[in-house]
């Protein structure tokens, strides 16, 4: 509404509500705007410009935009939607590294995670390559490198504690911010009279989990 048609409202009818404004949300008869939302306005463009020099320092101090914080949607790629697929065992085993061209994947509690850009740690010859290729979940829980018995998905017996280091690990890959989940693995079901692993004399002491 123009400055000019509130004039003419006024001297219409002076005892309208027009004339006599409520306090909050009143409009400017100078230049026909609310000056509420001017200010939520000025304040806006102060947080906007606050955030955009925070992301700046930021980026010159630690070369990293929220100040060193990563987690997996601090990566652009993770907001683009990805097929997810369904591997078999045998399917997922073609990607432990031995062919240069594929990626390197891992699985653990089913779920499979493209860890390629984690070359230096799985790749062929590193010292998880183990990991690679398969669901070996038991091994992420009893800290079991050594024995291949325990890269399995096979979790009889556990304790808690070894169960909730299997999910600490998960939840490492499905934050980290350079891996991706590409898919599930379909696990052959665990036969129930199968000797269940021994636990592991060397297991390692302290694993890296998150
Ligand atoms: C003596 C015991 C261990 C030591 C000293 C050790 C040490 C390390 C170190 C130094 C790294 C690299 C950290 C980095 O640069 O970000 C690493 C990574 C890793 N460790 Fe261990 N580790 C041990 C045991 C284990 C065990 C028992 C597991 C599995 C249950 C494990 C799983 C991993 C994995 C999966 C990574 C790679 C993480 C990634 O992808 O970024 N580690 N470890």
């Amino acid at each position: 509404m123009t400055g000019s048609n509130l004039k003419q409202r006024k001297q219409a009818s002076p005892s309208s509500p027009i004339s006599e404004p409520r306090k909050e949300g009143k409009i400017s008869a100078k230049n026909g705007r609310n000056p509420r939302s001017s200010w939520w306005k000025i304040v806006a463009r102060i947080v906007v410009t606050l955030a955009g020099l925070n992301i700046c320092l930021s980026y010159l101090i630690t070369e990293t935009a929220l100040w060193g914080y990563q987690n997996k949607w601090t990566n652009w790629r993770n907001y683009v939607p990805r097929q997810q697929r369904a591997f078999t065992q045998q399917e997922l085993a073609k990607y432990d590294g031995s062919n240069p061209e594929l990626p390197l994947l891992l699985a653990v509690e089913g779920d499979v995670y493209d860890v390629t850009d984690g070359r230096g740690f799985y790749g062929p010859g590193s010292a998880y390559n183990i990991f690679v290729g398969r669901d070996a979940s038991r091994a992420f829980g009893t800290n079991c490198l050594s024995r291949k018995d325990h890269l399995t998905h096979d979790t009889r017996g556990l304790t808690q504690g070894e169960l909730a280091g299997i999910k600490g690990w998960h939840s490492f890959f499905d934050n980290h911010q350079r891996y991706v989940k590409v898919g599930t693995v379909e696990l052959d079901p665990i036969d129930p009279a199968a000797p269940i692993p021994p636990p592991c004399d060397d297991a390692a002491p302290k694993p890296r989990a998150k």
